[in-house]
């Protein structure tokens, strides 16, 4: 009944109608105990005013019922709020399965997307309909924000690490993309648009653009120039561990820890590699720090990602 208020932002995502319904909830709290509490307020004002001069009211000793009743009936109700804003959290926070992967790097003052096929867009984002997508993101400079309001999705693209987020478009259209973290003089205009697009446009659109390198393809290229495949042996006794199969895997560390092998991992073994070293090697490798670009990174991850090893995954 409110998807029609022009007060709020289409809704085109999957999450989009839980996290209305999860606002209109909270404002019609506050609402009702506004209106409630002013209204107490004057009739108790005008019920209770002073009539005399010497009119002086009895001593309240207190009361048990009321305690117990603004104690218990706030904290039910703060405890739906509770219950269901994680409910909302956690089913935002877990990526399904089959998603695609789209690539963010946020600068003063655009949006750099690539996807892994090969195709980039600045401040402009082709997805597919009713595809779950995941973007893995980060910032060359400051702190950004990347926020879709008809997708109901927001999250800060940070400068040194990555962080992700996922949406899935429920309805073709063209929507508003904007940066939601203060980042400097053109933050404002640091801005674009999201192109959900069919399933058959998207591929058309795909391998419109001529013969785009992938990102994997790229990514190789930088994997040979840093020299990373003369210690990291695809199937193992280099120098360094194998990175086949390296991605969503556990792994043991010289410390004793085990750690899971993340994007946030991968990208810290590359520009820091002694922070966290692999049981069972010597911490030989030098830092790539300043020498690849965010870009770069990303592609060399994405490179990573399709190094896949049979014998890897039969050996856990
Ligand atoms: Cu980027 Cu504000």
């Amino acid at each position: 009944m409110w998807s029609d208020l022009p007060l709020f932002p289409e809704k085109a995502s999957s999450v989009a109608g839980h996290v209305d319904e999860l606002y209109l909830f909270l404002v019609a709290v506050a609402g009702f105990f506004s209106v409630l509490i002013f209204t107490l307020v004057t009739i108790f004002a005008i019920r209770y005013r002073r009539r005399s001069a010497g009119e002086r009211p009895k001593a309240i000793l207190g009361s048990l019922g009321l305690e117990l009743l603004w104690t218990i009936v706030p904290l039910g109700i703060t405890m739906v709020m509770f219950g269901w804003g994680t409910w909302l959290y956690f089913k935002n926070m877990r990526v399904p399965a089959g998603t695609m992967e789209v690539y963010v790097v946020g600068k003063q003052w655009m949006w750099k997307l690539q996807h892994p096929e090969g195709r980039s867009e600045i401040n402009e984002l082709h997805v597919p309909v009713n595809v779950p997508v995941r973007l893995v993101m980060t910032s060359e400079d400051v702190i950004h924000s990347f926020y879709v309001p008809a997708f109901r999705i927001k999250q800060d693209v940070l400068p040194g690490r990555y962080t992700t987020i996922w949406f899935h478009a429920t309805r073709p259209g063209k929507y508003h993309l904007f940066c939601a973290e203060y980042c400097g003089t053109q933050h404002s205009g640091m801005g674009g648009w999201i192109h959900v697009v069919s399933a058959a446009e998207y591929q058309q659109w795909l391998t419109g653009g001529g013969s785009a390198e992938s990102m994997a393809s790229k990514g190789r290229t930088v994997y040979e120039r840093l020299g990373c495949n003369g210690c990291h042996l695809p199937e193992g006794g280099g120098r360094g561990p194998s990175l086949a199969g390296l991605l969503g895997r556990k792994v043991a560390m010289g410390s004793g820890e085990t750690v899971l092998a993340d994007e946030g991992y991968f990208r810290e073994s590359v520009l820091n590699p002694r922070a966290r070293l692999v049981a069972g090697y010597e911490a030989i490798m030098p830092t790539f720090q300043g020498q690849v670009s965010e870009e770069q990174l990303l592609q060399l991850l994405a490179y990573v990602k399709t190094q896949k090893s049979a014998e890897r995954t039969a050996t856990e």
